[in-house]
C-alpha cells in the first residue's frame, strides 16, 4: 500500500509502469462491429437515431425501432446505410408485448441472431405533481417499465452469447429535480430492472449496462432557456449534451473493449454529477 505523503519518485515510477503494462495487454485490439445485428428500439430519433448512425459506420446491421414517427425511422435507415452499415425500421410501442416480440423475429428473419439490444424508448411527462394525473403515471408506467420489462425479458430469452444489452436511464434518477417525479420514478424501475438482468446472463457472456444521458439537445428535452441555461452553467464542461456525445458511450459498451463492463450505470452527462 501507498499513502501520498510517503510515497518516493521509486514508488511513483513502479506504479506508473505497472499501469502501461496493464493497459497494453487490451489495446492491440480493433474496436468493430461489423455484423454485429442490432435492435435499437426507438431509433428513429435522438439519442436513437445517433446511435444507429454510429454503429452503422462500425458496420453493424441495424434494426431502427419507431413508435409512430415512420417518417423520421425512413431517415435514420438512410442515414444508416450512408454510413457504411444496413438497416430496416420496424414499427413496435415497446408497452405492447407481442410488437416487441415481432421485432425481434423480424430482426432475426432479417439479419440472423440478435447480438446487441438498445432500449432508448421514453415517454417524457414533466410536472408539478399537484397538476400531474393518474393518466400522465400510467402512460409513463406503461412505456418506462412495462416498455423496458418486454425489452429486457425478450433481450434475456434471445440475444446471442457474448451480446450486449443497454437500457436508457436518466441522470435525473440520481439527481432529483423539480417537475420530474414521474419520469424519474418510472425511468428508475427501468434502470433497475436493467441492473437486476445483469447478474443473470454471465453464463452466456451477456453484458447488461445502463446509460444515464444529462440534459441532451433533442426533440425530448422538455425544458424551457433559463432551465437550460442553469443546467449548462453546472455542467463542468460547459455545454449541451449532443446525441453523439451519448452514442459514442454506446458504441463503446458495445464493443469488444468493454466486456468487463457489467451492471453499471453510466452518466453521461459532461461531469453534471
Ligand atoms: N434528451 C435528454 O435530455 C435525455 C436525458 C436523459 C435521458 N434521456 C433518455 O434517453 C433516451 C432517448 O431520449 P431522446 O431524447 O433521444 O428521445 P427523443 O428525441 O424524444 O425521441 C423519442 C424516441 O422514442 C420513441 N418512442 C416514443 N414512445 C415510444 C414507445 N412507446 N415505443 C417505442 N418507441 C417510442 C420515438 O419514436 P417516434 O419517432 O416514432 O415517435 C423516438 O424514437 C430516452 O430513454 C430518455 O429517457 C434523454
Amino acid at each position: 500500500m501507498y499513502d501520498l505523503i510517503s510515497t518516493t519518485t521509486t514508488d511513483l515510477h513502479r506504479l506508473t509502469s505497472c499501469s502501461i503494462t496493464i493497459s497494453s495487454n487490451g489495446s492491440d485490439h480493433i474496436t468493430s462491429l461489423k455484423g454485429q445485428n442490432t435492435i435499437i428500439f426507438a431509433g428513429s430519433r435522438g439519442i436513437g437515431r445517433a446511435t444507429a448512425i454510429k454503429l452503422g459506420q462500425e458496420e453493424a446491421n441495424i434494426a431502427v425501432g419507431y413508435a409512430g414517427n415512420e417518417e423520421a425511422a425512413n431517415k435514420t435507415v438512410d442515414l444508416v446505410k450512408q454510413s457504411g452499415g444496413q438497416a430496416f425500421p420496424f414499427r413496435a410501442d415497446v408497452s405492447d408485448d407481442d410488437a416487441v416480440h415481432d421485432a425481434f423475429d423480424q430482426t432475426e428473419k432479417t439479419f440472423g441472431d440478435v447480438d446487441i439490444v438498445i432500449n432508448a424508448a421514453a415517454v417524457s411527462v414533466f410536472g408539478p405533481m399537484v397538476n400531474l394525473s393518474t393518466d400522465d403515471l400510467e402512460k409513463s408506467v406503461a412505456v418506462n417499465i412495462l416498455g423496458a420489462f418486454h425489452v429486457l425479458r425478450e433481450a434475456a430469452k434471445r440475444i446471442a452469447d457474448n451480446g450486449r444489452i443497454i437500457q436508457f436511464s436518466t441522470g435525473g434518477t440520481k439527481m432529483p429535480m423539480m417537475g420530474a417525479s414521474i419520469y424519474t420514478g418510472t425511468k428508475a424501475a427501468g434502470e433497475s430492472m436493467a441492473l437486476g438482468l445483469s447478474k443473470e446472463l454471465g453464463d452466456k457472456g451477456v453484458t447488461v449496462n445502463v446509460i444515464s444521458p444529462g440534459v441532451t439537445d433533442t426533440d425530448g428535452l422538455v425544458m424551457d432557456e433559463d432551465q437550460v441555461k442553469s443546467l449548462i452553467q453546472q455542467t463542468p464542461l460547459g455545454r449541451l449534451g449532443q446525441p453523439e456525445d451519448v452514442a459514442d458511450v454506446v458504441s463503446f459498451l458495445c464493443s469488444r473493449e468493454a466486456r468487463w463492463i457489467n451492471g453499471q450505470n453510466i452518466q453521461a452527462n459532461g461531469g453534471i454529477l
